[in-house]
């Protein structure tokens, strides 16, 4: 009789088991992937979350308005909840339309189809990204803080940069995003729910609020993140999960940190550019050449070298490659760069931290040096929740690539950031400066970059620039 009650149980709960299997693929992203010999990406990789284990995970892609006739089988990753998927569309026409679904065929689960445009292939395309740092999950309005000391704010709002995203994207407006790290402010969950206990699907679990404020994030993005690129630079903000709730629990705390979360999350392409996971990377795109450098680790002085944001001893951080090799990476980077550039006239660095942070250490200024050495025509930052654009920086032999111009543009509105409804001022570093949320929009052609800065709230321009060889010859600033 007993053993009768246990059967019917354990079957029972073996098919409710069952019929509870979350396989939806969640979380679609994309990324620029891999280089032809001119350096530019020949496809796509798509990363997706599912909850439960997939039989496998595949992505069906075809040119838009032809049948999805190919698919390639990807592979997931774990370090925590749930199992991130990813799998690439290669050999891919430049500037095509492409359509694709990711999923399970032997679990027979698919996403909607989304569209894309494959990244052109030559040097006279003409592109617009989208620039920011230190963007944030949602509103106040929408995830009360419980918490608000120590950098954090009562009243803060990222929803509004969300939405200047949306409509760029359906006015066709950027081809990608380059987000400049601190994304989510995940680690700041606690702030939030200090109860440090989280629900996800129909099970209630203790301290992976961390993952699920990160599944939030993803989903929130999707809009944006399945149908272009968006490419990523790592922040203090990914390096760990150090709530109340992961530094009792060893297990949760040490799963989620040195940027784990961040570096199985995303995949940047930096196995086509000699890079090390997402933490520095670099690509060519039209008349550029991109380079995400890595500000917070792998240099002497770096602030998460041996222990991430926090700092607390129990969860090390850094050393993602021996010691030197990142400034050797980006010096070698760099020079290649300049030896090609007569088909690729701009070279583009980014990174979390302004350079007056930089020039704080021994390895930051090393990297300033580097931008100087080998001709940067652009450094754009985040870090700090504001906006300072910089006068070029010319050195006394001007030949046309030497000035440096910085942007610092973290002011998209994270629940670090204050609300501040001021206008432009004066009233900081730099030639223009602001505490208004906004985001940068980037338009690069052969000859000029044009830069923008747009009102998160408004859509309106606060701040334009157009850098180019000639008006830079006529600025008289020295370093
Ligand atoms: C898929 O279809 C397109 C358009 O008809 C064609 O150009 C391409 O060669 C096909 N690919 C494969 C793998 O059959
Ligand atoms: C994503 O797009 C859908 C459909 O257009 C829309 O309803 C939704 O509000 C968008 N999500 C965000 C976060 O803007
Ligand atoms: C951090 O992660 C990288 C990449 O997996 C690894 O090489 C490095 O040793 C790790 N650092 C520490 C301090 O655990
Ligand atoms: C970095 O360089 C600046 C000058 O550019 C110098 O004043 C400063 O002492 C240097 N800092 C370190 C830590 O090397
Ligand atoms: C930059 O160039 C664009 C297009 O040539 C022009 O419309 C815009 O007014 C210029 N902006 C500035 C600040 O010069
Ligand atoms: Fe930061």
């Amino acid at each position: 009789m007993l053993c009768l009650a246990l059967a019917i149980v354990i079957a029972c709960c073996a098919l409710k088991a069952d019929a509870r299997k979350h396989l939806a693929p969640e979380q679609v992203h994309l990324a620029l992937y891999g280089a032809d010999n001119s350096g530019y990406s020949t496809g796509m990789q798509v990363t997706w979350y599912v909850v439960d284990e997939p039989l496998g995970c595949t992505v069906e892609f075809g040119l838009s308005s032809y049948a999805l006739n190919e698919s390639t089988q990807g592979t997931w990753t774990q370090y925590y909840d749930g199992y991130h998927c990813s799998a690439v569309m290669n050999n891919l026409h430049g500037s095509s339309l492409y359509d694709y679904r990711v999923g399970s065929s032997g679990d027979a689960v698919w996403s909607q189809r989304f569209q894309f445009k494959a990244a052109p292939r030559t040097a006279d395309a003409e592109f617009t990204m989208s620039v920011f740092g230190d963007l944030g999950y949602m509103s106040s309005e929408e995830r009360p803080m419980l918490i608000w000391t120590d950098g954090l704010v009562r009243h803060w709002d990222a929803s509004h940069s969300r939405k200047q995203l949306e409509l760029l994207k359906d006015m066709g407006a950027i081809d990608f995003v380059w987000h400049l790290g601190d994304i989510g402010y995940v680690d700041d969950e606690f702030a939030h729910n200090p109860s440090g206990i989280c629900r996800r699907s129909e099970e209630f679990s203790l301290a992976n609020c961390y993952e699920t404020t990160y599944n939030g994030f993803m989903n929130w993005m999707q809009n944006i993140t399945s149908i272009m690129p968006y490419m990523v630079s790592p922040g203090n903000h990914e390096s760990e999960c150090h709530s109340p709730a992961c530094i009792m629990d060893s297990h949760v705390g040490r799963a989620l940190r040195n940027f784990s979360a961040y570096n199985h999350r995303w995949r940047m392409p930096s196995a086509s550019s000699n890079g090390v996971l997402n933490m520095w990377y670099s690509f060519n795109y039209g008349p550029a050449h991109i380079v995400s450098i890595n500000t917070e680790t792998d240099f002497e002085g770096a602030e998460e070298e041996g222990t991430g944001d926090s700092h607390f001893k129990r969860f090390p951080a850094g050393s993602f490659a021996p010691k030197g090799e990142y400034l050797r990476w980006l010096e070698e980077d760099l020079r290649k760069a300049q030896s090609d550039r007569t088909s690729r006239p701009w070279v583009i660095l980014g990174g979390h931290r302004p350079i007056s942070d930089l020039l704080g250490t021994p390895g930051g200024n090393a990297t300033v040096a580097l931008m100087r050495k080998y001709g940067v025509d652009l450094y754009v930052a985040g870090h700090a929740h504001s906006y300072s654009r910089f006068a070029p920086k010319c050195s006394s032999s001007v030949d046309g690539h030497e000035c440096l111009t910085e942007i610092v543009c973290g002011g998209a509105g994270c629940d670090e950031m204050p609300m501040k409804q001021v206008r432009g001022t004066a009233q900081g570093p730099g030639v223009f400066y602001t505490e208004r949320m906004a985001t940068g929009v980037l338009k690069v052609t052969q000859s000029v970059l044009h830069w923008k800065l747009i009102d998160s709230y408004s859509g309106s321009i606060l701040d334009q620039v157009n850098l180019t060889y000639r008006s830079w010859g006529d600025i008289q600033t020295f370093i």
